[in-house]
């Protein structure tokens, strides 16, 4: 038992206490553990050593206690280690700041081409009645974007309105010409979520509604919109087609450059936009129907209007090539962080 006290006592006296965490170790080491053990042997010495053993291991508690006191008071009155000379002059460390989603980008650009035309921004609700989303847009009662399969119905006339067409409807309905306002908001059909489709999207529509407008309007705006949009070279087509609220109606289709010697700046060159026409479809776009001007009590005698909407995840997707507009909603930030908010053509 008393070499197991030398055994100890020499270890206490090796101990090097240099820093805090030594000192904290010695105490757990010893103090706490080894110390209180080898007290805890005191049942297992016969009656006559008791107090020979006793003493001994006092000693030691005094020894270890003495060495973690005197080392404690020394590391206490340390001085404080020099810090470096403190440089106020040094510019500040930036925030790592995120960046804006790429959808908001191509929203803020779209918004900023069309203010600059003088047109404002008009919001509105994304749950709507059936007249804002079709009655008053000149869809025919059994027309079949009214199907279950395409519009999400909240009650029998409620729905989760399919396009922003009906903010121009309420505007029409509140204002007097002439308008002038594209919407931008998020719009519900009832798809299969693919790399093409989702069933939530977003859309900006225009309208313009004044005495004279025109179909040369029409072309002018939006040929303006896709040069600032895509660049000065892009080529632009209007093709003509169907919308109960448009007559006339037409779909835009821009090209896809794959002539260009510089290769597509859409799909660099690989066709699989264009499926190798060489055309694009942007948007869609006609004359506000007479119809319509009427069922929102504008005199479709004096007033004409022109109207066009697009989606932001197609124009998003063009123009950053992106193949899969999932990727939009994921939120990996790997996809996120390659958007800055610097724009170029
Ligand atoms: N509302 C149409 C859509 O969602 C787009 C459009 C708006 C077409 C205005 C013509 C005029 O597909």
């Amino acid at each position: 038992m008393k070499e197991k006290v030398q055994e100890l006592t020499q270890k206490i006296q090796d101990f090097q206490i240099i820093d805090a965490k030594s000192l904290e170790n010695f105490r757990i080491t010893f103090i706490k553990n080894e110390i209180p053990e080898l007290m805890g042997l005191m049942k297992s010495i016969p009656n006559e050593q008791k107090k020979e053993f006793g003493q001994l291991v006092n000693g030691l508690k005094n020894l270890a206690q003495e060495k973690f006191d005197v080392s404690k008071e020394k590391l206490d009155n340390q001085p404080m280690q020099e810090l470096p000379p403190f440089d106020l002059t040094l510019p500040i460390i930036p925030n790592a700041t995120g960046t804006l989603h790429p959808l908001t980008l191509i929203r803020q650009r779209i918004v900023d081409i069309f203010a600059k035309m003088g047109f404002s921004v008009a919001d509105g609700a994304e749950i709507e009645d059936d007249w804002h989303n079709f009655s008053a847009l000149n869809f025919p009662p059994n027309h079949p974007a009214r199907d279950m399969q395409d519009t999400f119905f909240v009650d029998e006339d409620i729905v989760l309105r399919t396009h922003t067409s009906s903010v121009q409807v309420r505007l029409m309905e509140n204002k007097k010409p002439p308008l002038r306002a594209i919407m931008p908001g998020r719009v519900f059909r009832n798809e299969a979520i693919t790399a093409r489709a989702h069933c939530i999207f977003h859309q900006v529509e225009g309208l313009y509604v004044d005495e004279n407008v025109s179909l040369v309007d029409l072309k002018q705006t939006l040929y303006h919109f896709v040069k600032e949009m895509f660049g000065q070279d892009t080529q632009v087509r209007f093709r003509s087609s169907y919308f109960p609220f448009t007559e006339v109606s037409a779909e835009v289709d821009i090209s896809c450059q794959m002539n260009n010697p510089q290769g597509c700046s859409i799909c660099g060159g690989s066709k699989n936009v264009c499926k190798g026409t060489g055309w694009v479809e942007i948007l869609g776009c006609g004359m506000v129907h007479p119809n319509v001007l009427e069922n929102c009590g504008i005199d479709s005698e004096k007033y004409t209007g022109f109207a066009f909407g697009m989606g932001i995840e197609r124009i998003a997707m063009l123009k950053y090539r992106v193949k899969d507009l999932r990727l939009f909603t994921e939120n990996d930030i790997r996809f996120l962080r390659q958007f800055s908010e610097t724009w170029g053509n």
